[in-house]
């Protein structure tokens, strides 16, 4: 078969409920998406009352006439296992399958993720539908592949059923052994919070009476990581008995409280990701600092393709967002569902499905809008969507091509849970994240992410000139030999304030700070401070111009007896330790370290990449506009290069090199115009 990710071609897919709509418009509906450059479809992953209406009742006829037509036709299935909606009458029957609010209070049926991972009964419940499904329709030759529930912690990731206190109990169990080992980690003599039995251990929670645990909560994220993935395991096992050759395991969404890297390396064959440019268009009306809007999905794809380097949508917007509940968005304009197929596509994506054909009529999501609105005529996005395959035919030589990026920002789940504990911590890392994305994106620097574990990186190191962690509160003396590691080797790594304070407990070291991080950046921190807002901002003289220092203030100095000295680079101008060190450089081995002392501003961000002459790396070839994205995906030597316009204006590219235009099959010189929300993919003459 024709599979889809197989590096040779872009493949286009739609999210397709026939459970929604009369079995007569089935056919139809079928021709059409294969007219329009569709080939696949998935399907049926809330379905589980369609095939086990009645416990241990099961009956496929509904999905065999739908994926026998499907057959007939030629259109290519990903069949979805259904778990995310459980049963009316499995959650009447056996109700501990629910998850429970904080208070202990079980949610009632209805909705969607409402269910808990750990609940026995659900489990057994999961592992024979998925049984049963992939056992019959596994062999089906419109079946291609499978994707595991749908967005797995979406909604809801955070559980409070007793089947989840009895597993949390295990998992510390497994972890720690004793409980003198546990209350030293969760430092329970704090607050007489010592526990003497394993059945005192609760599940810990925001919201309970004082402020809880911060090393329980950090614990418990681990815990939720590992409940969602054991979940999906077990999904997976199963699916993988009955694979047709080829066939794939997937799943969609990248939701917090879950290792997506162990999840995909264990049960996956590839991520696939639900874009929805819009939502951060409008998350805060347009209002992000960045100014970035659409835009800033790009940051969510990266994430994604630190996952898997090439990975699927799942659901790529296709029309206005809106549930009854939440979102009223307006219409993708003309244009923009082709430019944010391009940014998926630009970052990594080979296959991409829209959400959804047609728009529901009843329901929650009755405006989050498909392809077609209710009536089904022929609109504009069908016609833009006609476009899209035409464009796609003329770049499939770019296929499995591999994104370029020389920088990358290096994050660990463990600081990312705490930060959703530890507020001193999140404010930085906030602050900082989207200003380093800001910068890079607007100096048409591309950016990957990389992960950094206990077992090493996500992405070799040494495949990066430039790292930035921006605040590894959270450090470990293995993490730091591999920083040790890729710096002696030649890399340059830049990090900010806050580095090393805290071990992996979540513990603040008694080490002078950066704590694990002083022999590699050569910098001592005698002191430090959160800004005061209603002070006058503090700022940082560097290279004879000022930067603001927002947030929190790290007084750095070069370490003295530490091999190389650290030089200063830049100091604080004004507060009480005006002329202090705010930026330091340090050579070690063959690379160097900058320690930032304070959050990254776009500003601070920007002089960086500068700095480390990673800014802009394709300056030679182009000169874009601030509005236009720049990625690159390489493939078999040659550099494809996508151009993203994502502005309601026209942009001018001045191209500095004859380029070839895929789309248009003709050289470009000098300048290329794009249309608003236009795109362009070029590669390098042939020689
Ligand atoms: C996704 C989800 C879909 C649908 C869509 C629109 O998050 O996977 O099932 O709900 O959002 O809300």
């Amino acid at each position: 078969m024709d599979r889809i990710l197989d590096g040779t071609k872009f493949t286009l897919g739609v999210c397709y409920y026939p459970e929604h709509w009369p079995e007569t418009m089935w056919e139809d509906d079928l021709e059409r998406m294969l007219e329009s450059g569709i080939e696949v479809i998935r399907i049926a992953e809330f379905a589980w009352t369609l095939t086990e209406p009645a416990e241990g009742c099961f009956t496929f006829a509904f999905f065999d006439r739908f994926l026998d037509l499907c057959r007939e036709k030629g259109m290519k299935v990903i069949f979805g296992t259904p778990t995310a909606t459980p049963p009316a009458w499995l959650t009447k029957k056996y109700p501990e399958v629910l998850n429970a609010h904080p208070d202990g209070k079980r949610l009632e049926h209805g909705g969607r993720r409402h269910y808990n991972y750990n609940s026995p009964v659900y489990r057994e419940k999961t592992a024979l539908i998925v049984e049963k499904l992939a056992c019959h329709f596994g062999q089906h030759p419109a079946v291609i592949g499978w994707q595991i529930d749908n967005e797995l912690n979406c909604e809801m990731d955070e559980f409070y059923s007793e089947a989840d206190n009895c597993a949390f109990r295990i998992f510390l169990q497994d972890k720690y052994g004793t409980l003198e080992e546990l209350n030293r980690a969760w430092g329970t003599i704090f607050w007489n919070q010592t526990y003497t039995d394993w059945e005192e251990i609760v599940l810990p929670k925001r919201t309970r009476s004082g402020n809880p645990n911060p090393h329980a909560l950090l614990d418990y994220a681990r815990f939720i990581s590992h409940s969602a993935r054991d979940y999906a395991l077990l999904q997976s096992k199963i699916l993988r008995k009955y694979l047709k050759e080829g066939d794939f395991i997937t799943t969609n969404g990248r939701f917090d409280h879950l290792d997506n890297h162990e999840l995909s390396k264990e049960s996956l064959d590839f991520y696939t990701y639900d874009s929805y440019p819009d939502m951060a268009y409008n998350a805060d009306g347009g209002r992000q600092p960045s100014g970035l809007r659409d835009r800033e999905s790009s940051r969510n794809l990266s994430e994604v393709r630190s996952v898997s380097p090439i990975f699927g949508i799942m659901e790529q917007q296709s029309g206005p967002n809106g549930w009854t509940t939440c979102m009223a968005a307006p219409a993708p304009k003309p244009g923009q569902m082709t430019l944010w197929t391009m940014q998926s596509i630009a970052h990594g994506a080979d296959y991409v499905s829209y959400f959804r054909w047609r728009t529901c009529t009843f329901g929650t999501e009755m405006y989050w809008h498909g392809i077609l609105d209710y009536s089904g005529r022929e609109n504009r996005r069908i016609a833009e969507l006609r476009d899209i395959r035409k464009k796609l035919d003329l770049i499939q030589e770019a296929a499995g091509g591999r994104y370029q990026a020389d920088v990358a920002v290096v994050k660990d789940y463990d600081n990312c849970w705490d930060l959703r504990i530890d507020i001193w911590h999140r404010d930085l890392e906030a602050a900082s994240q989207s200003a380093i994305f800001a910068a890079a994106q607007k100096s048409h620097t591309p950016l990957d992410y990389v992960y950094l574990s206990e077992e090493g990186a996500s992405t070799p190191l040494s495949s990066y000139k430039v790292l930035i962690y921006a605040h590894p509160c959270i450090m470990s003396r293995k993490r730091a030999a591999v920083l040790e590691e890729y710096v002696a080797g030649g890399g340059t790594l830049i990090l900010g304030c806050r580095s090393g304070y805290k071990d992996l407990d979540g513990h603040c070291v008694m080490q002078d700070l950066p704590g694990l991080l002083r022999t590699l950046s050569g910098v001592d921190i005698p002191e430090f401070t959160r800004t005061c807002p209603s002070d006058s901002p503090v700022r940082i003289q560097w290279k004879d111009k000022c930067f603001e220092a927002p947030v929190f203030n790290d007084i750095l100095q070069p370490l003295v007896d530490a091999g190389e000295p650290a030089e200063v680079l830049g100091i604080y101008e004004n507060c009480y330790y005006a002329g202090k060190g705010a930026l330091l450089r340090r050579h070690y081995g063959k690379g160097t370290v900058y320690s930032l002392g304070t959050v990254f501003t776009e500003e601070l961000a920007a002089a960086l990449l500068e700095e480390v002459q990673a800014a802009e790396p394709e300056r030679k070839t182009f000169t874009l506009p601030e509005c236009c994205e720049l990625a690159v995906r390489e493939k078999n030597g040659v550099d494809y290069y996508f151009v993203l316009n994502y502005s309601e204006n026209c942009a001018a590219v001045e191209v500095k090199r004859p380029l070839f235009s895929l789309f248009d099959g003709i050289v470009v010189e000098k300048e290329m115009i794009l249309e608003p929300f236009g795109t362009a993919v070029l590669s390098g003459l042939p020689v």
